[in-house]
């Protein structure tokens, strides 16, 4: 793929074809869109006029221009953004991806983007990046024929005026971040009986040896050791062993404050059969994507590795495979957790707590002093914010609201659930500190959030529940179906906030 800045007019772009964000009710008369009309022999005023394209989000109109001209390209693609007040750095991204896929299919081979946005080049030319890369990710490595072989190769980011070190390092990070995106979705996307917590990972090593990040990972025997019952019993039924896995990225000069570490931890369920308490055989087949919120992890810390912010951070995945066997955990089994508390088991279904409150407590162990998990943890946060947020709940209302502000930044939506010592009690157990479920049916997504709660000490912490976000179907005008590598960007600009 190849990427180019340009700062000069767009009739320079040696491309096949041009795209340009239109808004709502907007006229072809002034300024660069009134350029282009009178290069494209008003086909601009034409299709405005005519109503056939009013500048709607997501509308389409694809013009071929009448004769070669001033412009090298050859074709013309309106892409409507809607109301301009909506219009932002984020959107820029949705308009590259959904250019790219719409010229893809009509086998344009490059194109010169005008994004039309306000926000900076840099800023700009990430976007852009971000979503042409993103956009051309398929589902379809396992095909061995109907594969998409259509690709766009190259995409020109015009910003007239821009410095043009300004487009390159926009480039360069739209590139890190579409690039580790598309890492995680492919380990999201793979299937369970080649993505098991031992490949997990070596995925993740050999990423980690690539981008200069230390990777360590515990195996079973050295998670006993340390006494995570919570997580053993998870894996317990399966014959896969279990990872932990530590990412670590140090910054060559550190800016943050002595001391300060970020955690990012992730739930890295490879298959979630429900264990004893097994799960209905209809629509199982999407539990492969129970480990997703690992993968947000270490693509996340890939980026992290690629754009070298001044602060150190630690990304830790808890990869383990629930399946039932005759050594599974029963419900009403009681195990202790790393921590020293005791948790009765009442439904092997909620696993994804049992593994992340070993994993909150080791990332506390290992200095963390701020902690963001993030887990496909309840099918309740579906049912309460569907797939256009994802749940989040805390203990510092600070990081909470710096992770709401990342998101509004980067286009991702998090909306903020209760916490209390209410809720709490609901996870009392009568024979254990705590049980791993509350009452039937009620808060589903919170009694998750507070059962996590209890194991971390000190940190200031953020759950993320992306059971809802984590994966889109059917697909989107600038995303396939399939797995999102929802909140890696928004983490990443919670780490280039921190520095
Ligand atoms: N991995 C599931 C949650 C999930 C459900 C993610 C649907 C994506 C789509 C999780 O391990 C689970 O099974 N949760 C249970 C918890 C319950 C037993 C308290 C659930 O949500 O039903
Ligand atoms: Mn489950
Ligand atoms: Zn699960």
């Amino acid at each position: 793929m190849k990427f180019q800045g340009i700062s000069a007019n767009f009739t320079e772009a040696n491309v096949d074809a041009l795209a340009v964000a239109i808004f709502k009710g907007e006229k072809a008369s002034s300024g660069v869109l009134s350029e282009m009309d009178k290069l494209t022999g008003g086909l601009i005023a034409a299709v405005v006029k005519s109503e056939e394209f009013k500048g709607e989000s997501g509308q389409i109109v694809l013009l071929r221009f009448a004769s070669a001209g001033k412009v090298k390209a050859t074709r013309l693609l309106l892409v409507g953004v809607g109301e301009k007040a909506d219009y932002n750095a984020a959107s820029v991204a949705e308009v590259s991806g959904t250019a790219t896929r719409y010229l893809r299919k009509r086998n344009v081979k490059s194109f010169a983007l005008l994004a039309r946005s306000e926000a900076s080049a840099t800023e700009v030319a990430q976007q852009a990046v971000c979503g042409f890369i993103t956009s051309q990710f398929d589902l379809d490595k396992y095909k061995t024929k109907d594969k998409q072989d259509k690709t766009v190769d190259g995409l020109v980011v015009c910003v007239e005026g821009a410095k043009p070190a300004d487009l390159k390092n926009g480039i360069a990070r739209g590139q890190a971040i579409g690039e580790s995106m598309n890492f995680t979705r492919d380990l999201a996307n793979e299937p369970p009986n080649i993505l098991h917590p031992t490949e997990m990972g070596k995925r993740a090593a050999a990423m980690a040896k690539e981008t200069g990040l230390k990777c360590e990972i515990l195996d079973e025997a050295k998670m006993i050791k340390l006494g995570m019952g919570s997580l053993m019993s998870v894996s317990i039924g399966s014959t896969q062993p279990a990872q932990m896995i530590v990412l670590k990225y140090t910054p060559a000069k550190s800016t943050g404050k002595k001391g300060e570490l970020l955690a990012l931890v992730g739930k890295g369920i490879t298959f979630d059969t429900g264990g004893i308490s097994l799960k209905p055989g209809e629509g199982m087949d999407a539990m492969k994507y129970d480990m997703s919120g690992g993968a947000t992890v270490i693509g996340a810390m890939r980026a992290i590795a690629l754009l070298k912010p001044s602060v150190p951070v630690i990304g830790i995945v808890a990869a383990v495979e629930n399946m039932p066997d005759g050594s599974a955990s029963r419900p009403s089994d009681v195990v202790t957790a790393m921590n020293g508390k005791t948790i009765e088991i009442l439904n092997t279904d909620a696993e994804g707590r049992l593994v992340l409150a070993d994993a909150v407590a080791y990332a506390e162990k290992q200095g963390a002093t701020t902690i963001v998990d993030m887990a496909t943890l309840t099918g309740a946060v579906i049912v309460a914010l569907g797939d256009q947020n994802t749940g989040i709940m805390g203990t510092d209302q600070g990081l909470v609201d710096e992770i709401i502000a990342c998101g509004k930044e980067t286009g991702e939506g998090f909306w903020q659930l209760p916490l209390s010592a209410e809720y709490s009690k609901q996870i009392r157990s009568d024979i254990a500190d705590i049980k791993n479920i509350g009452p039937r049916g009620k808060a589903g997504t919170i009694m998750g959030a507070v059962f996590i709660q209890e194991f971390v000490d000190k940190a200031k912490w953020a759950h993320l529940d992306i059971a809802g976000t984590a994966w889109i179907d059917p697909a989107k005008p600038h995303m396939s179906k399939g797995p999102t590598a929802v909140a890696l960007r928004t983490l990443v600009s919670l780490v280039e906030r921190s520095q």
